[in-house]
């Protein structure tokens, strides 16, 4: 394994594609002080300043069906969230699918980009930003009131090599146990205990439209149940929850 550090990149997950398309082996790391481009979910821009967060991205070759990648994210979410409990001594939520957040707050967002071949995944990039040592104040006017930092929520700024250590001793044991298993068997009823999504009334906003209901529960697959206001239930595979 290594570790591709750049001081400042577009963003580490297109780096780390290129390095996996050609060949990079699992556990590659890329991991840069400041992303130019930084990528969020569904087209996002992710603030990434100098030196002020975890911005990197992981290289992963599960040999698995394609179906299992929504579910190595969670699993990712868990591990994130066991992390930054650790690292800050206040108790992580996992937003379903999987923002990590603090007092409502979000902290560490996951990218997760993928090339399959006939149904096999090929390899996974896991991007992961984390808000590090941000002031509250230097958040954009735009996420201030939606974003928060390890530094805001503890109180102290902590070193970033800290914090991407502990994120890879929670993750690789994790990675490892749900790809010898084949499937998330004890870490779904984890992620459930971390969950901050379930039992609520949410807003979810799909590429389909928007979806009012009460969040239920979690499949096997990492799939949201929701129940419809006429008692109907509905899956949900990939939405923006808001409560
Ligand atoms: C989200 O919550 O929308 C996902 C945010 C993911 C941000 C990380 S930072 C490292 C990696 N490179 C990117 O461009 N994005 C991810």
């Amino acid at each position: 394994q290594s570790i591709v550090y750049r001081e400042t990149i577009d963003s580490t997950n297109n780096l780390a594609r290129e390095l996996a398309n050609n060949g990079a082996i699992e556990g590659t790391l890329v991991i840069a002080d400041e992303q130019q481009q930084g990528r969020g979910r569904r087209g996002r821009d992710w603030f990434s300043p100098p030196q002020s967060g975890v911005w990197m991205s992981l290289i992963l070759r599960p040999e698995l069906p394609l179906a299992h990648a929504a579910q190595i994210t969670l699993v990712t979410a868990i591990a994130l969230a066991r992390a930054l409990t650790r690292l800050t001594g206040v108790q992580a939520g996992i937003k379903w699918p999987n923002d990590i957040l603090f007092n409502q707050k979000k902290c560490c967002g996951i990218l997760t980009e993928m090339h399959a071949e006939f149904d096999q995944i090929h390899h996974l990039v896991l991007g992961i930003g984390i808000n590090v040592n941000i002031p509250q104040a230097d958040f954009p006017a735009d996420i201030e009131h939606i974003a928060t930092s390890l530094q805001a929520v503890k109180g102290t700024p902590i070193a970033r090599a800290k914090v991407v250590q502990t994120v890879l001793e929670e993750l690789e044991p994790l990675y490892r146990q749900y790809v010898a298993d084949g499937g998330f068997g004890t870490l779904r009823e984890e992620w459930k205990a971390h969950n901050i999504t379930l039992g609520n009334n949410i807003i979810a906003h799909t590429a389909q439209g928007t979806i009012e209901g009460r969040a239920l529960d979690i499949d096997e697959f990492g799939v949201l149940l929701i129940e419809l206001p006429d008692g109907a239930h509905k899956k949900i595979y990939s939405a923006d929850i808001m409560f």
